[in-house]
């Protein structure tokens, strides 16, 4: 059976992927300078696809970092426990930092990335992800940029994965449960 099978439904299509992420870049372009130079860190694996397409968008001068962080494992649910398993190689100290995410539900990813940030005395932290899903939150965020509003149901697609798999989809999709309660 291919893995097209296992999507009940197309959440947000490439094109409308595409275009949002434009003008996400756009809001993006209007507030940051050249002389901001931030670092966009992008937090792998989920936001990988996310960042591709981003920085080319991006019209101010900026660094790129890496940090992955431990998932969800083989469960749509958090565990709440985040290990980062590959840590910045970049000195954030009076740096401008943008943190690019795949999706924030609970929020506790991040929140946990945030405290081990802010110990590092960066001048500024933002948030950019692409996908918000407010109605799961668990933990207050300040999200600056954000690509959609999803509803609370597990997605999968365009570098969001379940069990390693459907990162490679060009789309969000709503994975049939069926997949997952087997
Ligand atoms: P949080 O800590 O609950 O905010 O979850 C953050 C992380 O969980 C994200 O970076 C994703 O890797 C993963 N995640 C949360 N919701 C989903 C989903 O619907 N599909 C796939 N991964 C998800």
């Amino acid at each position: 059976m291919s893995m097209y099978d296992d999507i009940e439904k197309i959440l947000i299509s490439e094109q409308e992927l595409q275009d949002r992420i434009a003008e996400l870049a756009d809001e993006m372009n209007a507030f940051y300078t050249d002389a901001d130079r931030p670092v966009l860190v992008c937090i792998l694996k989920g936001a990988f696809m996310f960042l591709a397409d981003l920085t080319r968008h991006l019209k101010f001068r900026h660094e790129l970092d890496f940090m992955v962080v431990s998932s969800y494992g083989r469960s749509t649910k958090s565990s709440g426990i985040v290990r980062i398993l590959l840590d910045l190689e970049t000195n954030i100290q009076d740096r401008n930092v943008i943190i690019v995410e795949d999706i924030v539900d609970t929020g506790r990813t991040l929140s946990y990335i945030l405290r081990h940030f802010h110990a590092r005395h960066p001048a500024s932290v933002r948030i950019c992800t692409l996908l918000n899903k407010p109605s799961r939150r668990e933990v207050e965020i300040p999200v600056d940029f954000y690509g959609f509003k999803v509803p609370d149901e597990f997605v999968v697609g365009y570098g969001l994965d379940y069990a390693e798999e459907y990162r490679n989809l060009p789309f969000i999709g709503v994975l049939k449960p069926s997949v997952y309660t087997m």
